[in-house]
């Protein structure tokens, strides 16, 4: 019988995507010292630099061929090196993503892994040293090109470096998860391969990726190719000997290998839970890679990654992925952007926790004078005293220049006089949550304005059409609720009335942009999304500590989805009267439908729900709080409560759609995933209320058609 060639054992692969934007590798002979012969490839998808060379299964194979002329041609001697370099700012982004998304089944998914693996390990086979330049942008499988070679330099201008493939829900399976712990010693992996994509997908600099050893030699762009070629011109002679000070010895090995993994496990556990599969298994493979072979290493890759394409955490990071990279670029109901204002002072009323930190944004972002206001001439120097403190801190940590400190300074003003608001096109309030109290001031304040200046207003309960209900032009009102801590959070809740014009929403809209923040349009209801959902979660986690069911079955309950925290660090970290207040609204709005808790209030007097310890580390739960929650009679237990929940949730979002809060369920994740850190393996909420059967349960349908779910 006659071997299956490449071609064929791949053919299912290569048959998925027929329009495949193939990556050409293109080879030229660079003549080197000593009479010598360097094959250089360049990576080229014949696109300019907003389409990055990506390495699908045609590529891969093309890439294998030419390898293998050149490790025939090296056989003749007519080369002595083989490099590869990208096209201008790119090497390579890893492999296509939304193809890898239509992976039908567990085997092809098997066979991707293994395709990239024989076809950039054959970067090892050449005969001769091989090297990647990595001229620019380097991602996922593109970085794992250079890691299958011998040698590789960067450009020290190369904009982005990263293997991410840990924050969609992947693990670097062609190569990265044994060669680098291999290559740059086992903490250094762990940073690149699970910290850094985990920490909201953070990059490497190049000159990051030099100093963790990644790149054995760093030039400067104007001359990254002709300096490359000469380095390895150098290696390949001889002059210069590679030094790896990182890649791990003996003592690495044994002493601090399965250490470093223990702690890394510890770590993860107490940041993320134990839900999410792909930090886990990238952890495992790492550890192997210890006193693996390569083949050994690369085989367990296989597998780990036919496991995760195939399954359902995969898909649901993909479908979040596109709702932050594209949804939350093009957000669903936004109007014209040339109704857009211009925005060219900023007021700001109210001092407090949420004011200030704005206050320092505005100033930031729209580089425009930004007036601030409170109720005295202490709580405005106050206010005026932490954006200054911020702003020496800014230039502390040399993210500003002395010069752009001084300025951002004399941009910000305090005032106790609202007639100092009269030139502002764009005031904004954060004062008590009151609503005769917010009504008073915007109708103070209108005194002063023109009638097209937009009133924005930071509320997170109140209705935004009843506080702007006493104002001459009440058309101008829009709600812009920031997120605490407002530095941290990218989301924006935009909230339009029934009378707001598409100039003040437009206008909003453009200033979030400036702000560089996501702004999702939502209507006018009670909690808008974040906290409505939220008050849903912590009010049936404190109707159930209520009905006796102990505090940790409660936490129990909610493990499976994998929140960055349960509910009662939750209420902790909002604050307990803020929780309680976000529950009575709730449950004044849908008495029906959203608990209030006596118990939450009586909590909040007491000030805490957990004991900690000296380093605020959770010891258990405090024996007062104990005493305030006991008596119910009807506890649930864990598996009971989960289910509720869910339904509960898919009830509440459906309800949500059907009333046009937002425009599409993929709204209401992107806020939960911006606004409340929702995680990305999970799509938000709705993909995983699909395939746990709560959609099914509470309205007879899905949120997705077809659902969200792995090929398993
Ligand atoms: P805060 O109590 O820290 O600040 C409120 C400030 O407003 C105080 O300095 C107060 O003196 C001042 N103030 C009260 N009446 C005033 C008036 N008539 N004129 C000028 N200043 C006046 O409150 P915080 O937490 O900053 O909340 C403010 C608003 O932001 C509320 O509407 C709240 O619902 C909303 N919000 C709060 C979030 C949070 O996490 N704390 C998150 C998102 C929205």
């Amino acid at each position: 019988m006659a071997a299956v060639t490449p071609a064929e054992r791949f053919a299912k692969l290569a048959a998925l995507d027929p329009d495949e934007v193939i990556t050409h590798s293109f080879v030229r002979d660079i003549p080197i010292s000593g009479g010598k012969t360097l094959a250089l490839i360049t990576l080229d998808n014949g696109k300019d630099h907003t389409r990055p060379n990506t390495l699908g299964p045609n590529t891969l194979l093309r890439f294998a061929e030419v390898l293998d002329e050149q490790a025939a041609r090296a056989k003749k001697g007519e080369i002595h090196g083989v490099a590869v370099t990208g096209k201008p700012f790119i090497f390579a982004a890893g492999a296509d993503l939304s193809k890898v998304n239509d992976i039908p089944d567990y085997e092809t998914g098997k066979q991707m892994a293994q395709l990239g693996h024989w076809s950039l390990g054959k970067l090892a086979e050449l005969g001769v040293p091989s090297f990647v330049f990595t001229n620019g942008l380097a991602l996922g499988g593109g970085v794992e090109v250079g890691l299958n070679a011998d040698y590789r330099t960067i450009d020290s201008s190369a904009a982005a470096f990263a293997l991410p493939e840990v924050f969609l829900g992947l693990i670097p399976g062609w190569g990265g998860a044994w060669l680098l712990p291999n290559l740059i010693g086992i903490e250094n992996a762990l940073e690149v391969i699970i910290s850094n994509p985990l920490k909201n997908n953070r990059m490497l600099s190049a000159q990051q990726a030099f100093d963790l050893g990644i790149a054995d030699a760093i030039f400067p762009p104007a001359n990254f190719l002709e300096d490359s070629i000469k380095w390895a011109d150098a290696v390949i002679s001889g002059k210069t000997k590679v030094k790896r000070k990182n890649e791990p010895g003996k003592v690495e090995r044994l002493a601090k290998w399965d250490i470093a993994v223990g702690i890394a496990e510890k770590t993860l556990a107490s940041r993320i839970g134990r839900v999410a599969h792909s930090p886990y298994k990238a952890l495992e493979l790492i550890k192997a890679a210890k006193n693996t072979d390569k083949k050994t290493g690369f085989a367990a890759e296989d597998d780990a990654l036919a496991d995760l394409v195939a399954g359902d955490q995969f898909r649901a990071s993909i479908y979040a992925f596109n709702l932050v990279q594209k949804r939350a670029k093009r957000p669903a109901g936004a109007p014209d952007k040339a109704l857009a204002r211009p925005v060219t002072k900023v007021g700001v009323i109210g001092a407090g926790l949420m004011a200030r930190q704005f206050a320092l944004l505005f100033v930031r972002r729209l580089q425009v004078p930004v007036v601030i206001t409170d109720l005295d001439q202490t709580r405005v120097d106050e206010g005026v005293a932490y954006i200054h403190k911020e702003i020496d801190e800014l230039l502390g940590k040399g993210r500003i220049s002395g010069d752009e400190s001084n300025r951002l300074k004399a941009l910000v003003s305090g005032t106790t006089d609202k007639s100092d608001f009269a030139d502002c096109d764009w005031v904004i309030e954060a004062i008590f949550e009151e609503l005769e109290a917010k009504q008073a001031v915007f109708a103070e304040v209108e005194k002063f304005i023109t009638p097209e200046a937009i009133l924005a207003t930071n509320t997170s309960s109140l209705s935004v059409e009843q506080i702007g209900a006493k104002l001459k032009n009440p058309e101008r009102v829009v709600g812009f609720h920031f997120f605490n801590p407002v530095a941290v959070m990218p989301l924006i809740e935009v909230v339009r009335t029934p009378h707001t014009t598409d100039e003040a929403l437009a206008t909003a809209m453009a200033t979030a942009a400036k702000l560089r923040k996501n702004a999702v349009i939502t209507k006018d209801t009670p909690g808008f999304v974040v906290n409505r959902i939220l008050a849903k979660v912590l009010g049936e986690a404190m109707h159930a500590v209520d009905t006796g069911t102990p505090f940790e079955v409660v936490e129990e309950s909610t493990r499976p989805f994998g929140l960055p925290m349960t509910p009662f660090e939750l209420l902790e970290l909002v604050g307990l009267k803020v929780g309680a207040h976000v529950l009575d609204t709730h449950h004044k709005a849908f008495p029906d439908r959203f608990f209030e808790s006596e118990n939450l209030h009586k909590l909040a007097e007491l000030g805490h729900i957990f004991e900690r310890d000296a380093k605020g580390k959770v010891k258990g739960i405090d024996k007062k709080a104990l005493d305030i929650v006991k008596g119910g009679t009807t506890p649930m237990t864990a598996q009971q409560l989960q289910m509720r929940i869910e339904d509960g949730l898919a009830d509440e979002i459906h309800r949500m759609l059907e009333d046009k809060v937002v425009e599409a369920a993929e709204d209401i994740d992107l806020c939960l995933i911006l606004g409340a850190g929702y995680p990305f393996q999970m799509g938000g909420a709705t993909p995983y209320l699909d395939r746990s059967g709560a959609s099914e349960r509470a309205f007879g349908d899905t949120f997705h058609h077809p659902p969200i779910r792995g090929v398993n």
